[in-house]
């Protein structure tokens, strides 16, 4: 399976740490935080890894993390030009893709649970259709929110909505089925001008091919976008 790590963003929120450094290389105790997504990547499966990020950025990533023969996997570079939204990263890796399942990861988004391994393989052994976490949180107005019946059939799924359906976020760990670029490319730019992931996912919701699996007790789900939840991982 093919496997995207977007570290584009400019991590304004967390200036002056990020004013020089792409955020996901900055460390989370003894590692860049990229390391934890990437490791995600790696429990699920993927060998050939793409990671996008801005221009200035590249040089430093390839330096970390070289060609992925230390990891025992293959990791080429993509350059995001313009911060466009999570949902670019599928026009930027077509050829990288090209047609096959992918796993999409944000290079800040830090997973950790016991049962981190059967999750992932779960999602990853899934051929058809796309796979969305679903993570409860005390504040869903800042995230991706998904609203599901009592089977974990997916109902609704919204972008920072004012009135959230439910307090489950969506975490930045998305798997898809080969129809991922074609439906992207269809995908036009939401009013902060990016093109979303949570539309995206709401082109596979309105053609019955979106499953939603939760992340319970004992599971922890680390943003860190601001500094209190950066200091949290
Ligand atoms: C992005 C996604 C959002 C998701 C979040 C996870 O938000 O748009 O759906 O819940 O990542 O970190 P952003 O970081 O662009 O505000």
């Amino acid at each position: 399976m093919k496997g995207i790590i977007l570290a584009g963003g400019k991590g304004s929120r967390l200036y002056p740490m990020t004013k020089a450094v792409s955020k996901p290389l900055i460390p989370i105790y003894d590692k860049p935080m990229v390391y934890y997504p990437l490791t995600v990547l790696l429990m699920s499966g993927c060998d050939e890894i793409m990671l996008i990020t801005a221009p200035p950025d590249v040089e430093a990533y390839q330096r970390l993390l070289g060609d992925g023969s230390q990891f025992g996997v293959h990791i080429r570079y993509g350059i995001q030009y313009v911060a466009r939204g999570i949902a670019d990263a599928f026009l930027i890796a077509e050829d990288f893709i090209a047609g096959e399942p992918c796993c999409l990861i944000l290079g800040d988004n830090l997973f950790y649970g016991s049962d981190l391994d059967d999750l992932l393989h779960v999602a990853s052994q899934r051929r058809e259709g796309a796979t969305i976490f679903g993570y409860p949180v005390k504040n869903p107005t800042a995230y991706g929110v998904v609203e599901f019946d009592e089977n974990n059939n997916v109902l609704s799924i919204e972008e920072k909505p004012q009135r959230p359906r439910s307090k489950y976020a969506v975490p930045g760990l998305y798997f898809y089925d080969g129809d991922a670029v074609a439906l992207a490319k269809t995908l036009t730019p939401s009013a902060r001008g990016e093109l979303e992931i949570t539309d995206l996912n709401r082109l596979y919701l309105e053609d019955d091919r979106l499953k939603v699996q939760l992340l319970g007790r004992g599971f922890a789900w680390l943003d860190t976008g601001t500094v209190e939840s950066l200091m949290d991982a």
